[in-house]
């Protein structure tokens, strides 16, 4: 009895409701705000049209997928007054008997209106499209919402050359923002940052060709649309599908507040929206999004950071696109200036200067002579041969973090704030952490997206523990184009990139690993030659020693990684016991191997000392998760064609927790004999200064060209600290002899060497390999000891 009696007011309650709300209005009726069961519902249910609140007593006239909820802002398709909310008592719509809609507020101000006019009979009718049209009963539209998009196309909706996306200012703040997306009059399709002091394209890249990229300049009729199935195709031969093509599903384009395009989908009413398509993979690439005088990173994982420029701060700290502002006054006077430099930083446009062929003090100059100078870009390129180029700025604008970027931006300041502003830049890395931006989108690329549903099906069948495996694989396979370097920034959806091999494919790639080229912690590594022809290193893990765990370890770490003195992993391959590493293969071997054949002239290793310090720091300090190496030695630092280090094998890596990097859990003993710091031996906690220590070791060694553990016949075995290198080059120098670098140094090198920079070189080595972990400096200090003095230029 009870049951149906709460049946039968369920069933009256939603009869009630349908009732109460049609898909049509006539001339001379109203919605008024006051009554928020007052809507039109498309006869299909699917969109709702009426008032939204969308702030403190502020109301907007929108269109809405009615489902989860009545009034969900998330999902609003079109809005009549954006930028003009009303008062949430007394706002009406009406279709008024002249035949126009208007949007009047308490007040009787006209907030919009279609300024549309027929006198014969007609309605406002919400389309099972989500299309709201102002129709004359006989047929004829007056006036339909798709002419006016604002920032959301639904399917069927073109965009024409009459019409535009513009973006919410933020994603609680629907007003007009600063992102366009549009044709523009070259008739292509482009995202426009239209920001309040500069305009700028960002979409299709800007310094590619648009007929390189697919792009016609050709057709004029300036039309594009999506449809239902997930194809989207534009009169310039744009043309994309999303990854779910084909399904039934109700999808939406938007242009989001943070400038990137995305297409959105759900499987039904009551399902969550995830994203299907989204135009750009980079955030950073985005103009604006991080305001002026500020930079950008990009983390696949975690999405975008921004950073205010050394001695700038944020100007408003709920919004970075107010960006950054100078604690600082610049004078104009030379004297009183100087350069701050920011290594791997690059800002795009508003060079004052563009000068080919220059050396740093040149560049420098030309920054000098003009008071509009902020600051100068100095990078070399290394594809037709080695050549510098300058940039002066006269704004630093679209700032990104990119760590392979080979090239310098140097920051104007004041001489008497340098100081502290130097001591800043450095020690604290993550100065803005409380600021940080991070987008937490879902996103599943289109290539893969067949794998990944097959991975996920089966991680909902095996449980939690592979979820959380194949969520890192996951994570990996949407870092794929992500390795792309300073000009192919990209979110061209990059064909290259990091995948998953099959066993058979890689024994036949090593002619069934046959050449071996090294063994690392774990496992051997051959050489292999893939079917696209490019030369790998495949590092095969021993079954018994690296367990899956370990085996994860290694392919997520590294694929977090991006510095241009890291190895870069192409791919993995895990099938039944195999497991598996493809990386790229460095053909000047290891540092281990050039040390004993003698190939290293002085400069090399000097800037092998160099490159692996700034690995070091950027794994200590920089990167996303900070990570201990744990076994930093010749064996493991590699050599590309230049004879740039690229730091490989994370076999016995370790994450250090951010919060509190002093504590890392390990338990184990890792490292190798003879570069092993004492705490290992002394069981004493492990932090980043085991590395500090091994790199001291290294450094010893390439000088004097004498090996930790060649002279070492220990009968105590394996687990010794052993510090007799260390021993004898702190004798010879402590005799204060002047000869004792001719004493230490490595005969190989010959005579052409720096000794001022050997004395630097071997004063940082031994601070590093003092006993004492916390006397010995971290590495971000190190390769500021071995900059400033070490560098020739400046
Ligand atoms: C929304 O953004 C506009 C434009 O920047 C601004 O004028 C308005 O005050 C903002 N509204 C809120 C509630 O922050
Ligand atoms: C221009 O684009 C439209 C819409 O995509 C297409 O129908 C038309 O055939 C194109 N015209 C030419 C000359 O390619
Ligand atoms: C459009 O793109 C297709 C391939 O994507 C290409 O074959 C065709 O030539 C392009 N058309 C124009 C007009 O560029
Ligand atoms: C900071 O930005 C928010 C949101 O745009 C705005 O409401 C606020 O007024 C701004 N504050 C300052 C001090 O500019
Ligand atoms: C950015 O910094 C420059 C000085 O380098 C300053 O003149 C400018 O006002 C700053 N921009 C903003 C938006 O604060
Ligand atoms: C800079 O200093 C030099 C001497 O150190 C002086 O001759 C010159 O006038 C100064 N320039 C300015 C612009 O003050
Ligand atoms: C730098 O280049 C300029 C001309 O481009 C030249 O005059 C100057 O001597 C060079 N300086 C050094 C230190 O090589
Ligand atoms: C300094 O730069 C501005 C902006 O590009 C330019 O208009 C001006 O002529 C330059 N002044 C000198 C002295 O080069």
């Amino acid at each position: 009895m009870a049951l149906s009696i709460t049946l039968f007011l369920l069933a009256s309650l939603l009869s009630f409701q349908i009732s109460s709300s049609s898909s049509s209005l006539r001339k001379g009726s109203s919605l008024s705000v006051e009554n928020p069961q007052h809507v039109l519902v498309s006869p299909n249910g699917m969109f709702s049209a009426g008032f939204l609140a969308i702030g403190e007593n502020a109301y907007s006239f929108a269109i809405w997928f009615t489902e989860p909820h009545f009034h969900s802002p998330n999902t609003v398709t079109w809005m009549a007054n954006r930028d003009q909310p009303v008062n949430g008592k007394g706002s009406k719509l009406s279709l008024t008997h002249a035949g126009n809609i208007v949007l009047v507020d308490a007040g009787f101000n006209t907030a919009w209106s279609s300024n549309t006019a027929s006198l014969a009979p007609a309605e406002l009718h919400l389309k099972d499209d989500g299309n709201l049209v102002l129709r004359e009963l006989q047929g004829t539209i007056l006036w339909q919402s798709f002419d006016f998009p604002t920032d959301t196309l639904v399917p069927g909706q073109p965009l024409t050359r009459h019409t535009l996306l513009v973006s919410a200012r933020s994603e609680s703040n629907h007003s007009s923002g600063f992102y366009k997306f549009f044709f523009s009059d070259d008739n292509i399709l482009r995202l426009v940052y239209d920001g309040p002091d500069v305009s700028s394209n960002y979409w299709p890249n800007p310094w590619q060709v648009s007929w390189h990229i697919g792009r016609t300049l050709f057709n004029s009729s300036r039309i594009a649309a999506l449809n239902s199935l997930g194809r989207f195709r534009s009169s310039d031969n744009f043309t994309f599908v999303t990854f779910d093509y084909g399904m039934v599903l109700q999808r939406r384009l938007k242009l989001d507040s943070d400038g990137n395009l995305r297409v959105y989908g759900r499987k039904s009413a009551v399902e969550k929206w995830y994203v299907s398509w989204k135009a750009i993979r980079n955030d950073c690439i985005i103009h604006g999004v991080c305001g002026p005088n500020s930079t950008c990173g990009y983390d696949p994982k975690s999405g975008r950071t921004c950073k205010c420029l050394p001695g700038y701060r944020l100007r408003n700290h709920s919004d970075w696109s107010y960006g950054c502002e100078p604690m600082f006054d610049l004078t104009c006077n030379w004297n009183e200036t100087t350069f701050l430099e920011m290594r791997g930083v690059e800002f795009y446009g508003y060079d004052n200067y563009y000068v080919e062929v220059s050396n740093y003090s040149a560049c420098e100059n030309l920054c000098l002579q003009n008071c509009t100078c902020q600051g100068f870009q100095h990078s070399y390129s290394l594809r037709d041969g080695l050549y510098y180029r300058c940039y002066t700025k006269t704004k630093f604008l679209n700032g990104q973090r990119l760590p392979r970027f080979p090239g310098t931006t140097y920051l104007r300041i004041p001489k008497s704030y340098s100081l502290s502003v130097k001591e800043s830049a450095i020690d604290s890395v993550d100065d803005h952490h409380v600021c940080s931006v991070q987008l937490q989108r879902a996103y599943i690329k289109t290539l893969e997206s067949r794998v990944v549903r097959v991975l996920l099906w089966f991680a909902a069948a095996l449980g939690a523990f592979e979820m959380v495996c194949i969520f890192v694989v996951w994570c990996f396979l949407i870092r794929t184009g992500q390795k792309s370097n300073a000009d192919q920034q990209g979110y061209h959806l990059a064909a290259t990139g990091f995948r998953k091999f099959s066993y058979s494919e890689l024994k036949k790639a090593t002619k069934g690993f046959s050449q071996e080229i090294g063994r690392g912690a774990g496992g051997v590594v051959y050489k292999g030659i893939l079917s696209d022809q490019r030369h790998a290193a495949i590092k095969r893990l021993n079954e018994a020693k690296q367990g899956e765990g370990e085996f994860l370890a290694e392919v997520s770490i590294i694929g977090r990684l991006n510095h241009m003195n890291l190895i870069e992993m192409w791919g993995y391959c895990a099938e039944g016991k195999h497991r598996l590493l493809v990386y790229e293969y460095m053909e000047n071997g290891s540092l281990a191997q050039n040390l004993s054949s003698n190939t290293l002239d002085w400069s090399k290793r000097y800037n092998i000392v160099l490159g692996t310090a700034r690995v070091l720091a950027y794994l200590h300090e920089e990167c996303l998760e900070w990570i201990l190496h744990c076994d930093i030695k010749p064996q493991n630092i590699l050599l590309d064609s230049n004879y740039q280090p690229r730091l490989a094998d994370f076999g016995l890596s370790k994450l250090l927790n951010r919060n509190n990097p002093n504590n890392p859990s390990i338990s184990m003993i890792r490292g190798t004999r003879g570069y092993m710091a004492p705490e290992w031996v002394f069981n004493l906690p492990i932090t980043s200064k085991v590395d500090v220590y091994s790199y001291g070791i290294v450094v010893l060694e390439m000088v004097t060209g004498k090996s930790p553990t060649t002279s070492i016949d220990d009968i105590n075995g394996e687990e010794t600290y052993d510090g007799r290198l260390v021993t004898w080059v702190r004798e010879k120098r402590s005799n204060s002899n002047t000869s004792w670098v001719e004493q230490i140094i490595d005969p190989v090198i010959g005579l052409n060497y720096d000794k001022s920079k050997i004395e630097i070189l071997i004063t940082v080595a031994l601070k590093c390999v003092l006993e004492d972990r916390d006397s010995r400096p971290n590495m971000s200090q190190v390769v500021e000891m071995l900059q400033c003095h070490g560098s020739d230029s400046h």
